[in-house]
C-alpha cells in the first residue's frame, strides 16, 4: 500500500507546484504589475473599439493610454468651433472601467493642425485666439478626467538647433510654446502638462534647445511638469550612452519623465530595407535592447520623477511604422498574432528586478 501512495503522492506535489509556478509565471507576464510605474500604449480607435484580443491584452498589461491619432486637433476641431467629442469622450470611459490613467496627445502639434488652420488668412491676434480656444476648450472639458497632457509635441526642428516652422512658429513666434502651458493650466490647474519631442537622445542640436528652453520655462514660472522622450528607437541607434545622456540631463531639471512612445525597429525609416523577415536572433537583440532601455529608466529616474514607460503601440500588426514609412518593422512587444515576443520578457525582467 506504502508502495502505492508514495509515488501518488509525489504526483500530487509535482502537479501541485507545476500549477503554482505555472500561475506565478502567468502573474509575472503581467507588465502593469511588474513595474513600479505606470506602464503604457497608444491605441488606434478602432482597434481599440472592434478588437477583443487586443483590448484583453490592454486590460492584461497596461494601466496608461494615449490616443494615437483620435485626440489630435485635426480629429477634435476639424471645423472652427465645431468640436467632436464622441472618441474622447469612449477612451474616457474605457479608462474610467479599467481603473487606466488617459495621457492626452495631444494639444498642438504642428503635424495635427486641422487644413481650416492652415488655410486661415486673419491677423495673428485672431490665431493666437485660436489656439487659446482650441486648448481651453479642450483642457477644459476633461478637466479631472484626463490625468496629463502632451501640450506641445515636436515644437522644434531636426538637426538645427532651431524651432520648427509651423504656422504657429510662424506666425506666432516660439512664445506659442510658453503660451500654450499657460492657457493649459489656466484651463485645469491640476493636470500634469508635458512637453514631447522625438530624437532628443540623438540629436543633441535639438537636445541642446529642448534643454535651454525648459530651463527658461522654469526660470519664468512657466508651468511645466514634465518631459515625453518619445524613444523612437533603432536597434543600433542611438548608443545606449546617448539614450542614457538624455535621461539624465531632463532628469536634473526635476521633471516628470515620460517615456512616450516606445518602439524598437530594424530598418532605417528613411532607407532601402535591409530585414526582411525577423528572424529569431533579430527576436533575441531587440529583447535586449528592450531590457537596456527599461533598466536605464529605472536606473537613473528616480521614483518621484518615473511617470511611466509608454509603448507606441504593443501588437506589431498594428505599428504606425509599417504604413508610414512603407518599410517591413516589427518594434513592438506583441507579434502579428498576439504572442508575447521576446522583446516583452526583456521590459518584463527589467521592470521585475527593480
Ligand atoms: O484614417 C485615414 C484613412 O481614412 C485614409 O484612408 C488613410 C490614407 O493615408 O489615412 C488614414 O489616416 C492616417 C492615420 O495615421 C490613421 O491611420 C494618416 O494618413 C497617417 O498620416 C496617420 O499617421 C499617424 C501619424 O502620427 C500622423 O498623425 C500615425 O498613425 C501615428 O502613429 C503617428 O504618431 C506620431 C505621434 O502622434 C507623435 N510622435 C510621432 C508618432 C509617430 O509618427
Amino acid at each position: 500500500m506504502k508502495k502505492i501512495i508514495a509515488p501518488v503522492f509525489l504526483s500530487f506535489l509535482l502537479f501541485f507546484s507545476f500549477c503554482t509556478t505555472q500561475q506565478n509565471e502567468h502573474q509575472q507576464t503581467t507588465l502593469k504589475q511588474s513595474a513600479n510605474y505606470p506602464v503604457g500604449t497608444a491605441v488606434g480607435f478602432k482597434w481599440l473599439k472592434n478588437d477583443t484580443t487586443a483590448r484583453k491584452i490592454i486590460q492584461k498589461d497596461f494601466n496608461s493610454l494615449t490616443a494615437e491619432n483620435c485626440m489630435k486637433m485635426y480629429a477634435v476641431q476639424p471645423k472652427q468651433d465645431s468640436f467632436v467629442w464622441k472618441k474622447t469622450d469612449y477612451l474616457v470611459e474605457f479608462c474610467r472601467q479599467n481603473d487606466i490613467r488617459l495621457h492626452g496627445h495631444a494639444l498642438n502639434w504642428y503635424l495635427s493642425t486641422p487644413k481650416w488652420v492652415k488655410a486661415y488668412n486673419g491677423d495673428s491676434s485672431a490665431l493666437e485666439q485660436i489656439l487659446k480656444n482650441h486648448i481651453q476648450t479642450y483642457a477644459g472639458r476633461y478637466k479631472g478626467k484626463v490625468a496629463s497632457w502632451d501640450v506641445v509635441n515636436e515644437a522644434l526642428a531636426d538637426e538645427t538647433g532651431g524651432y520648427r516652422s509651423c504656422v504657429w512658429f510662424d506666425e506666432l513666434g516660439k512664445d506659442y510654446v510658453a503660451r500654450s502651458f499657460k492657457y493649459a493650466r489656466q484651463a485645469d490647474p491640476d493636470v500634469k502638462l508635458f512637453y514631447n519631442d522625438y530624437y532628443l537622445e540623438s540629436d543633441t542640436a535639438k537636445l541642446e534647445t529642448c534643454l535651454k528652453m525648459i530651463d527658461e520655462f522654469q526660470q519664468k514660472n512657466i508651468p511645466i511638469d514634465g518631459i515625453g522622450l518619445q524613444f523612437h528607437l533603432y536597434i543600433d541607434h542611438p548608443s545606449i550612452d546617448a539614450i542614457e545622456n538624455a535621461l539624465e540631463e531632463f532628469t536634473k531639471r526635476d521633471l516628470l519623465i515620460h517615456i512616450s512612445e516606445l518602439d524598437i525597429t530594424f530598418n532605417h525609416h528613411r532607407s532601402e530595407p535591409k530585414y526582411h523577415q525577423f528572424t529569431d536572433s533579430m527576436a533575441m537583440v531587440q529583447k535586449q535592447r528592450y531590457f537596456e532601455i527599461v533598466d536605464a529608466y529605472q536606473r537613473i529616474v528616480p521614483k518621484e520623477q518615473q511617470y511611466g514607460i509608454s509603448v507606441w503601440g504593443f501588437l506589431d500588426k498594428y505599428t504606425w511604422i509599417r504604413s508610414f514609412f512603407d518599410i517591413p518593422a516589427w518594434p513592438c512587444l506583441y507579434d502579428d498574432d498576439y504572442q508575447a515576443k521576446p522583446a516583452y520578457f526583456g521590459f518584463l525582467k527589467a521592470a521585475q528586478q527593480q
